[in-house]
């Protein structure tokens, strides 16, 4: 075959797929060509665009480290991850809803007890949280492993100050108590930029997008017999909650952060300044959930990039 035109051309290479052995791997490929020819087709570029749009995806791999992943930022701010994420979380009745995992998550984080700050160097005003983690038949989990990560007071990650901090702060892996109960204390988070300073920074700018996430405390949850929980609370009443720059908001995860008086904390320490108080129960959805889905990928569903600490 030869001679191929722009209408005959996406036949031809998808014809080269023929006898590609992995169903799945075929029906992307395709999929993938049909989809990229007609957006070629549609937009109709000019070489120098075209050479544009390669450099923009040469650049956003060199920004890509054990510590950034360009890739993931530019499908966020594309709204892909959270298409993603609508296509294998859809809603259960009575089930906590999953959102965004984001770029900042450590693997292996610092431990804590319940009660415990932290907080380490962040700055900030200091906030209690604490809820329960169930099944969707309210039973508690007990022993459920809670991870949590958030910004500072000033809108930044720990990994993105560790040299000023000397260590991790703002993270922390807890295990909920015999009653699926659990409760620390942290500094409360504000609304930050996602990271504006390669080419995804260059898409938003030359979109006319402002780059921010509306204040939020990450979570992630495991326990046995459970699908993994990756979610956020969001705070009701920030600026941002109706614009998130990676669109992960749902009404269901914004809750109040209360701001206390000085005085006595629900746990019973004393404060001498005024502090935020989150309350939010997690319901995770059976395991068995996930396997009954036609839409499940082969792909393991727990898996996350993330950055490993030397
Ligand atoms: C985050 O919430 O940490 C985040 C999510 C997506 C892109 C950047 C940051
Ligand atoms: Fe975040």
């Amino acid at each position: 075959m030869r001679n191929f035109d722009e209408k005959t051309i996406t036949d031809a290479v998808i014809e080269r797929f023929a006898k590609c052995p992995d169903p799945r791997i075929k029906e992307i490929s395709d999929a993938l060509v049909r989809h990229l020819h007609n957006f070629v087709r549609e937009i109709r570029p000019t070489e120098d665009e075209w050479a544009y749009g390669i450099d923009f995806l040469t650049r956003a791999g060199q920004k890509c480290d054990d510590k950034r992943q360009e890739f993931i930022l530019l499908s966020d701010v594309l709204g892909v991850s959270m298409l993603v994420d609508a296509i294998n979380h859809p809603p259960m009745k009575g089930v906590t809803e999953s959102t965004v995992f984001g770029p900042f998550y450590v693997n292996h984080p610092p431990e804590f007890k319940l009660g415990d700050n932290l907080a380490g160097k962040f700055e900030g005003e200091p906030m209690f949280i604490e809820g329960t983690v169930s099944s969707v038949d309210g039973t508690r989990l007990a022993g459920a492993t809670i991870d949590v990560w958030h910004s500072d007071g000033i809108g930044n990650y720990d990994v993105q100050q560790l040299d000023k901090l000397g260590g991790f702060a703002g993270r922390g892996l807890l295990k909920a108590d015999a009653n699926g109960k659990f409760s620390f204390w942290t500094i409360r988070p504000v609304f930050y930029p996602v990271p504006t300073d390669g080419p995804v920074g260059e898409l938003l700018r030359a979109q006319a997008r402002h780059p921010f996430r509306p204040a939020h405390v990450h979570f992630m949850l495991h326990a046995p017999g459970q699908e993994r929980l990756v979610t956020h609370v969001f705070a009701d009443g920030d600026k941002y909650i109706d614009s998130d720059a990676v669109f992960g908001v749902k009404d269901s995860l914004i809750r109040t952060y209360i701001k206390k008086p000085a005085g006595t904390a629900p746990d019973g320490r004393k404060m001498d300044q005024p502090y935020f108080y989150l309350d939010f129960d997690f319901v995770m959805r059976p395991a068995a959930a996930r396997k009954e889905r036609a839409t499940q990928s082969k792909a393991e569903s727990s898996s996350t990039i993330a950055y490993t600490p030397k």
